[in-house]
């Protein structure tokens, strides 16, 4: 058990130099229930952290701060399938690379997503036509409360687009510690989304596709070691088949993926029609290349990108009727706060 200074910096991927009581790396269980018995159960807030990339700390955090490294890979094969078994605290994109070393295909267009294995199934990560309930056999939970660890099925995870049981029953309290992941030895590219279609499904290769998924991920998302970000701030709105139809009529070059009926519309390019690409407040912008990612370009506050997320959630939502759900996880002075205390309009 390692315990930091209280400098949240290099713990949330916006870089907000905000502060906790006390950040507290975990490597086992036993850590974990040590810390949970001395400190959360006394009520002082606490938060669980994989690598920080979809947070976003409104203000100095008042409790402790516990980072999951919990770790370990446990690979069995079948004559079908590779079982893995990965502890939450592994690194997502270090796995897809491990896998691939080894032989075991199936997870490169999720190449490149920050964050742990965990964090991981809390909002399905998705990413190139792939999605992490594509391959989640099962979630163990550990119950804070007891200690309790059950194992969830797939199904019973409720995987949706970036949403999980996860972010509500399973919210408070538990702590994800594992992940069952399972991959057909069958391999079949996924080149369906739009940007690797032109891609020869005859001939490409896992390894191809990893880098090709990499090299177009470096061009469109910023590096947060270089400018902080959490990755998409809003989730790409779905909207009815009647409401997608009607904005078609309005906008024919409209971005947006149509399936079992819903629009899945581009948020990033209603974004766009705000003319709010490179808007700036403070050291806060919306990414030039990017108009979905807020960046922290220079010594940002975290009030500056709470600036821009709502004049993005009001200025979309004004002009289109549309309100934005944030994807980021917004973290005030005592723990999570409900986007709809920050994200509200007069229907
Ligand atoms: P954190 O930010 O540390 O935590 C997120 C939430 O989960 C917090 O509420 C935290 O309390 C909770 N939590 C964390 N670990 C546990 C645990 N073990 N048990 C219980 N609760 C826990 N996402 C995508 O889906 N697709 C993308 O393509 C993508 N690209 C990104 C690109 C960039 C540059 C960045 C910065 C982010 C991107 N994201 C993307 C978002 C992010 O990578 C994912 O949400 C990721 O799964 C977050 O992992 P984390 O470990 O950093 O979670
Ligand atoms: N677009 C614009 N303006 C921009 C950027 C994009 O109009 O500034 C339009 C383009 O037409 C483009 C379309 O939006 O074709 C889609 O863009 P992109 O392929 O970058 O995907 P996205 O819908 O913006 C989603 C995920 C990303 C994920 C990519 C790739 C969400 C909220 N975001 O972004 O995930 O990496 O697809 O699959 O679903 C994240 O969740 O943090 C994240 C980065």
């Amino acid at each position: 058990m390692i315990i930091y200074k209280n400098s949240l910096k290099s713990f949330n991927t916006f870089g907000l130099d905000v502060t906790a009581l006390k950040i507290i790396k975990i490597t086992n269980i036993n850590e974990l229930y040590y810390i949970w018995e001395k400190y959360c159960q006394k009520s002082i807030p606490y938060i669980i952290l994989g690598n920080g990339s979809n947070v976003l700390f409104l203000n100095h955090f008042r409790g402790i701060v516990i980072i999951n490294r919990l770790k370990g890979i446990y690979i069995n094969e079948t004559q079908n399938h590779w079982n893995l078994h990965v502890n939450s605290g592994e690194n997502w994109h270090q796995l897809v690379k491990y896998t691939i070393k080894k032989g075991i295909f199936g997870l490169e267009n999720l190449a490149l997503i920050p964050g742990c294995v965990g964090s991981a199934s809390i909002q399905n990560i998705g990413a190139y036509g792939v999605s992490l309930q594509n391959f989640c056999k099962y979630v163990d939970i550990m119950n804070l409360l007891n200690k309790k660890i059950t194992r969830l099925s797939c199904i019973e995870c409720n995987f949706q687009y970036r949403n999980s049981i996860f972010k509500n029953f399973y919210m408070h309290n538990y702590i994800i510690i594992a992940l069952g992941i399972t991959i057909s030895k069958k391999w079949k590219p996924n080149i369906s989304y739009k940007d690797l279609n032109h891609l020869n499904l005859y001939t490409i290769t896992p390894h191809e596709i990893f880098s090709y998924i990499c090299t177009i991920r470096k061009k469109k998302i910023p590096n947060p070691k270089i400018y902080g970000n959490a990755g998409s701030f809003f989730k790409n709105p779905l909207v009815s088949n009647k409401l997608g139809i009607q904005l078609l009529k309005t906008f024919p070059n409209m971005p947006y993926i149509l399936k079992n009926n819903i629009f899945k519309i581009s948020a990033a390019w209603l974004i766009d029609q705000c003319n709010l690409k490179r808007y700036i407040k403070g050291g806060a912008m919306i990414y030039s290349k990017h108009s979905l990612i807020i960046i922290n370009k220079c010594k940002a506050k975290s009030k500056d990108i709470l600036y821009i997320a709502i004049k993005i959630y009001n200025c979309v939502g004004n002009k289109f009727g549309i309100w934005l759900e944030p994807e980021v996880r917004l973290i005030g002075s005592l723990g999570e706060v409900h986007p709809s205390s920050i994200f509200f309009h007069n229907h």
